[in-house]
């Protein structure tokens, strides 16, 4: 995998000249944060070698390399899910793919269904932790050492300190921002009532089926990550509503303009 990463990082390289700071992945409804960006390259999946193509509705593709504020960032506009068939090597291949070429700081976005009962539809949420349920780790096999330890200390995957900022960011923004532990799971389905009941048992406060193996990689390579969650629907037997990913869409690109903002900021003032 070592060889696979750098060959995309050099074609990457040789292709832009550019090297990225901020990492940003972009959840499903949370596409047009790319239009904060002043663009300079955009390279389609399917022109990276190595790279996953993307499946899913919503999702587009590409790496977008720009600048905001002067600093240098590369977007994901569109993730792989485990669900869609790959495996968590590629999953969270760009992730290695973006440390590799230069970035420290990974912010990571997602819709997620809310357990909180304090939780409504729309929120945004600060993951401040998470609980791995995903069937597989995205570390098991042997450990390549140049990416990281064999064994990842896991007691602040997401920085305390980014999370302190965006808070500070929210507050002048005029934005009500919730804290939160995301719990990841595999999909595709939406949980049932039962499952969306464990997931709160278990302590959580809102499910999702992304995240966690990408942030898992991140933090094996040291990267400070800063997540971010928009609630697109309620997971209790109070709200059983039927939930359809075009629901989940819709949810989030009303969150959307506060979620661009608060990314914009923090990658401004952090
Ligand atoms: N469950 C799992 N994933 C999700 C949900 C949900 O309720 N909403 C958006 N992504």
């Amino acid at each position: 995998m070592w060889e696979k990463v750098q060959e995309t990082v050099s074609y990457i390289t040789e292709k832009t000249g550019f090297t990225p700071r901020y990492g940003v992945i972009l959840g499903s409804g949370l596409g047009s944060f790319t239009e904060d960006i002043e663009i300079e390259h955009t390279l389609p999946y399917s022109e990276i070698p190595n790279f996953p193509t993307s499946t899913v509705e919503g999702h587009k593709g590409a790496l977008i390399f720009g600048k905001i504020g002067g600093n240098n960032v590369v977007a994901m506009q569109g993730r792989f899910h485990y669900y869609e068939g790959y495996s968590m090597t590629e999953v969270t291949f760009p992730v290695r793919v973006m440390k590799f070429l230069g970035v420290e700081k990974l912010i990571v976005s997602n819709a997620s269904g809310g357990v909180n009962p304090f939780y409504k539809v729309g929120d945004i949420v600060y993951i401040y932790d998470h609980i791995n349920l995903m069937p597989e780790h995205p570390l098991r096999g042997k450990n390549d050492e140049r990416f990281g330890p064999r064994f990842v200390n896991m007691g602040e995957p997401y920085s305390r300190k980014m999370i302190a900022k965006a808070k500070e960011i929210a507050v002048n923004m005029g934005v009500d921002v919730k804290d939160g532990i995301y719990l990841g799971l595999q999909g595709p389905t939406f949980e049932t009532l039962s499952e969306y009941r464990m997931v709160k048992v278990l302590g959580a406060d809102c499910v999702g089926m992304s995240t966690v193996p990408e942030v898992i990689v991140a933090r094996h390579m040291n990267m400070e990550v800063f997540g971010i969650s928009v609630i697109t629907d309620i997971g209790s037997e109070d709200a059983i509503e039927e939930i359809s990913h075009d629901e989940v869409l819709l949810a989030a690109q009303s969150a959307e303009p506060k979620v661009r903002g608060i990314i914009k900021e923090l990658i401004i003032k952090y």
